[in-house]
């Protein structure tokens, strides 16, 4: 059958899409771009906020003029939102004809040949610890990959639904990383990105206390896949600041193929705010960390991510969040308007904060943000960057884009001998708003 797949959200999604979508094709099936053309349509959706839902219900709920032309079509909804909302869906949706939690995507293959066989409807949510990273189910020639090295979250920040929909923390066996790192970096992929809720406290067992100084299995694991030959870069996103222990950041130090990147979600720089979210750090801890990040490692670069208008945000409180961005400097930010989610512990605070006031707060921190990442751009016009190439601009189709280690996009005119994952130096001659412009040499 041609499989169409949308996904909505996080990376994590999209590698899960990439996994499905390998298991299809493994499973006989063919993947299509166009949904026109498709005999199943499976949506892989997102519940972080209210309007991730709306977006996917909206999308799938007009898909059902397309199942009155073609009733054999075949629609079906996986993801955070599938697991939020389970059968429930299905009684919403008369035109869905399954919803699979995200403990049983692996399944989709399986679920989508018993469809076709008998129409019958289903809603599979039992919870399960996920099952989606078979070895190897990647997509093919590509020079990025990302690999899901922990799944679930047990840190139950109170605005959050994650824990709920995804279940608690598991981390996969370094052996079945390693295996499936040095696979792809044979296949040709010289980038990696690892994924998780909660990245840097792989291996620790779910257990939520920051581990001892010395003891980081997350810094053990990057110095393995550091060694890997034919790799070239190493991200990773999100980990949580608490987890950046002195094991941890010599390994950042000594490995070269990590990249000097990070992402460390903020959330909100009030301490009141942070308390009442459950985040266990002060904002004098965050502060401290990027200070002795910065120390270990002068060229990296931060991006966050924050929320404004979670319940009982005063201005004051607004205006630490803005003080401490601007202090810390972050190169990248994305800033979310609170959500309650129904099922998180937040939701049964009182939404305080008018829509208004939260794309007030939202806007002054996307001003701020803007004019500091031009002037941080600006600052790189003259130097040399390594930078590694992505492929045709989808901006110019003169020029190519690639990526610097500390996470700038740069535009180039490509050479002949330029190939989409090779490494090349490129001197910065002009900055834009949110790219930077230079020459191969
Ligand atoms: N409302 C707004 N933003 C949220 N996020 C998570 N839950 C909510 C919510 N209920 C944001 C956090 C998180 C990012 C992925 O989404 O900032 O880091
Ligand atoms: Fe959600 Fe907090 Fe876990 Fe991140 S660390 S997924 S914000 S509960």
């Amino acid at each position: 059958m041609k499989i169409h797949i949308k996904t909505y959200g996080c990376q994590m999604n999209e590698r899960d899409s990439e996994a499905v979508g390998a298991m299809l094709t493994e499973a006989g099936h063919t993947l299509v771009a166009e949904e026109n053309a498709a005999d199943v349509l499976l949506f892989n959706t997102c519940s972080v906020r209210d309007a991730a839902e709306r977006k996917a219900k909206g999308k799938i709920g007009y898909m059902r003029k397309l199942k009155q032309h073609r009733p054999d079509l075949i629609i079906g909804v996986m993801g955070c939102m599938a697991q939020r909302l389970g059968d429930r869906l299905l009684a919403e949706l008369p035109h869905l004809d399954f919803v699979l939690g995200t403990g049983q995507t692996h399944r989709a293959p399986e679920i989508i040949a018993q469809i076709a066989a008998d129409r019958v409807r289903l809603a599979e949510t039992a919870a399960a610890p996920e099952e989606i990273d078979m070895l190897g189910a990647h997509g093919r020639n590509s020079w990025s990959a990302q690999i899901a090295i922990t799944r679930g979250c047990n840190r139950f920040c109170s605005y959050c639904i994650v824990p709920y929909v995804r279940g608690r923390e598991v981390s996969r066996s370094r052996e079945s990383i390693l295996a499936e790192a040095r696979e792809l970096a044979a296949a040709g992929v010289r980038e990696i990105l690892l994924l998780g809720q909660n990245v840097a406290a792989y291996g620790l067992n779910g257990d939520i206390r920051p581990p001892t100084p010395d003891h980081s299995p997350f810094a053990e694991l990057l110095e393995a896949l550091n060694e890997i030959p034919g790799l070239e870069r190493i991200r990773y996103t999100s980990p949580y600041v608490s987890y950046f222990n002195e094991r941890l950041i010599s390994a950042l130090v000594r490995c070269r193929k990590v990249c000097h990147n990070i992402h460390l979600p903020l959330q909100s720089g009030s301490d009141r705010i942070l308390k009442a979210m459950n985040r266990q750090y002060t904002a004098a801890d965050y502060r401290n960390k990027v200070a002795e990040l910065r120390r270990a490692i002068p060229e990296l670069t931060f991006s966050t991510d924050v929320i404004v208008g979670f319940p009982g945000e005063s201005e004051d409180d607004f205006r630490m969040t803005r003080d401490l961005m601007n202090e810390v400097g972050f190169e990248q930010a994305y800033i979310f308007k609170y959500s309650p989610r129904p099922g998180a512990k937040s939701a049964s605070l009182e939404d305080t904060v008018s829509e208004e006031e939260k794309l007030r707060r939202n806007n002054l921190l996307l001003a701020d943000l803007q004019e500091r990442i031009g002037r941080k751009l600006a600052g790189l016009v003259g130097t040399t960057q390594e930078v590694l190439c992505e492929g045709v601009s989808s901006r110019n189709i003169g020029r190519w884009t690639g990526r610097t280690g500390t996470n700038f996009v740069v535009h180039f005119e490509p050479d002949a001998s330029v190939r989409p994952g090779a490494l090349r130096q490129v001197r910065i001659t002009r900055a834009g708003g949110v790219s930077l412009f230079g020459e191969l040499l």
